[in-house]
């Protein structure tokens, strides 16, 4: 008996040992996150831990979450124990206006690919002006017009269209079709013929590429996104397994997918283009690779510079190629579809008829290819269709969440002082809602865009779809 009474107290001992200085610990971090940002306004638990938003983010309610929490507290909030959003101009100036310094946080990370940063993943200014020094000008809208990629979409259109005579039952499932449209295209323009896809081909044709936009729309790739966001050492770790500890961290469940993961055809494909962009003699190098992303690239490669250092790698080419067509892909077609979507409910039928209207007015003869489809140029006076995608990109941005950034130094924005290595965020799910801005924020009304000059040129202010500043989307043409 007293031997059982004495284990008894051993053990509370040992238990109290452990677990009072764990809360001591625990509370004097909450204590600490708390007090860090405390004139900002916040519901307690998003300034205790930075669980609580990953919590939604789980749950993918994340930017919804962050919008009522601004429409609640104040256009200025606290979202996580060092981490700020922000809703108004005067912040978006300071954070994201060009030459703020403000950089990519570890967030982006995720969108290395063979464990290789690209333009969308450098944090620093100067690493990332570095890279696009290389890539504006191919990416430019002059260039797009000129150098055939203009002509490349076109033809595109014309395939998109023959799908949906020739297969219209797989054609009318615009969520999947849309994504064969926009990857065809998108891989015409980085690979040209060293790795253009034919997902809009004809069966057989079409088998391998269709397959690998099923794993782009594979709705596991959500889970892996959320680990590697939130526990990125862990679930590299995990990941990174091979031989017997793989078959142990798969039997025990631990993996946050399966393998080959999602991406992984798409990766694939990049190296795959990369390498027969390589293996091809100069002549051709020089003559197919003018007019596509890798073939300017190469310019850079670190061999045909004849430098040691300061050339791009094997790799980096095709990190830099597999990033923009994941970056290019969704966001075209997702916006793509909900535009036919949005026209295609019966109370936008007026938009849908008056688009139709404009077409027919305005595109002559003169305007379309000799397919029939109208040419990129020509689509530039069409202002209806123009506000229609705006209203598209405003109500449904295909990238809707938050940005994050951050800075080294202390700063203030929008009036508040943020302590250095702050995340600080904005969204264009926020901006494209403000009801003191956008009228009736959540009714699909493209013709806002064409009323009167002054609140068109307020709405273009708030307009952020493409984001904004130095790392503003590149594939904005
Ligand atoms: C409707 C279509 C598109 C939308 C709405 C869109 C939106 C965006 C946004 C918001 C960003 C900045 C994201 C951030 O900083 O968190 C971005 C960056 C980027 N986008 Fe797009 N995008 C679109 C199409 C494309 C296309 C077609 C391509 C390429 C073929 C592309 C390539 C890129 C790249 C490479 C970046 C990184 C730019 C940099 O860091 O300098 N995007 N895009």
């Amino acid at each position: 008996m007293l031997d059982i009474l004495i284990s008894d107290i051993t053990f509370l001992n040992t238990v109290t040992l452990i677990l009072f200085p764990l809360l001591l610990f625990i509370s004097y971090h909450s204590l600490q996150n708390l007090l860090i940002l405390n004139h900002i306004p916040s519901p307690p638990l998003y300034a205790l831990t930075k669980w609580r938003l990953a919590f939604s983010d789980y749950s993918g309610t994340r930017t919804r979450t962050i919008h009522a929490l601004h429409t609640k507290y104040s256009p200025i909030i606290r979202i996580g124990p060092r981490e700020i959003s922000f809703s108004r101009l005067s912040a978006l100036r300071t954070i994201y206006g060009a030459g703020s310094g403000f950089e990519r946080t570890s967030f982006y990370r995720m969108f290395d690919v063979y464990g290789t940063q690209n333009l969308f993943t450098f944090a620093s200014v100067a690493a990332h002006s570095q890279r696009k020094k290389l890539l504006t000008y191919p990416y430019s809208k002059s260039v797009i017009l000129k150098e055939g990629a203009a002509r490349a979409v076109e033809m595109k259109v014309w395939e998109f269209m023959r799908l949906l005579e020739r297969e219209p039952e797989v054609g009318r499932e615009i969520f999947r079709s849309l994504h064969y449209y926009a990857l065809d295209s998108i891989t015409e323009f980085l690979y040209g013929e060293f790795g253009r896809t034919k997902a809009l081909g004809e069966k057989g044709d079409s088998d391998r590429d269709r397959r690998m936009i099923s794993d782009i729309l594979d709705p596991k790739r959500r889970k892996l996104a959320w680990f590697a966001c939130h526990l990125p050492r862990y679930t590299g770790f995990l990941m990174s397994r091979t031989g017997i500890t793989e078959k142990v961290v798969e039997a025990l469940g631990l993996l946050p997918q399966t393998k080959p993961t999602v991406y992984t055809g798409i990766r694939k494909h990049a190296l795959e283009a990369w390498g027969a962009f390589k293996a091809a003699p100069k002549v051709e190098k020089e003559d197919k690779g003018a007019t596509n992303i890798i073939g300017r690239l190469w310019e850079s490669h670190m061999s045909n510079k004849k430098r040691v250092e300061g050339g791009l790698s094997d790799l980096e080419i095709a990190s830099e190629a597999a990033d923009h067509l994941l970056a290019g892909v969704d966001t075209t077609s997702d916006t793509l579809m909900f535009l036919i979507w949005a026209l295609s409910l019966p109370e936008n039928s007026e938009y849908q008829e008056k688009l139709i209207e404009e077409v027919n007015a305005k595109l002559l003869a003169s305007d379309l290819d000799s397919r029939g489809i109208p040419t990129a140029e020509a689509t530039g006076k069409l202002e209806y269709l123009d506000a229609v995608l705006k209203e598209t990109l405003r109500l449904y941005a295909p990238l809707p969440a938050s940005e994050p950034r951050c800075l080294p130094t202390d700063c203030v924005i929008d009036g508040v002082r943020v302590p250095a290595g702050t995340v600080v965020s904005m969204s264009p799910y926020t901006l494209h809602r403000n009801p003191d801005v956008f009228l009736d924020p959540l009714l699909f009304n493209p013709e806002r865009w064409l009323g009167d000059l002054e609140d068109v040129a307020e709405m273009k202010k708030w307009f952020w779809a493409f984001s904004s500043g130095g790392r503003m989307c590149i594939g904005i043409q």
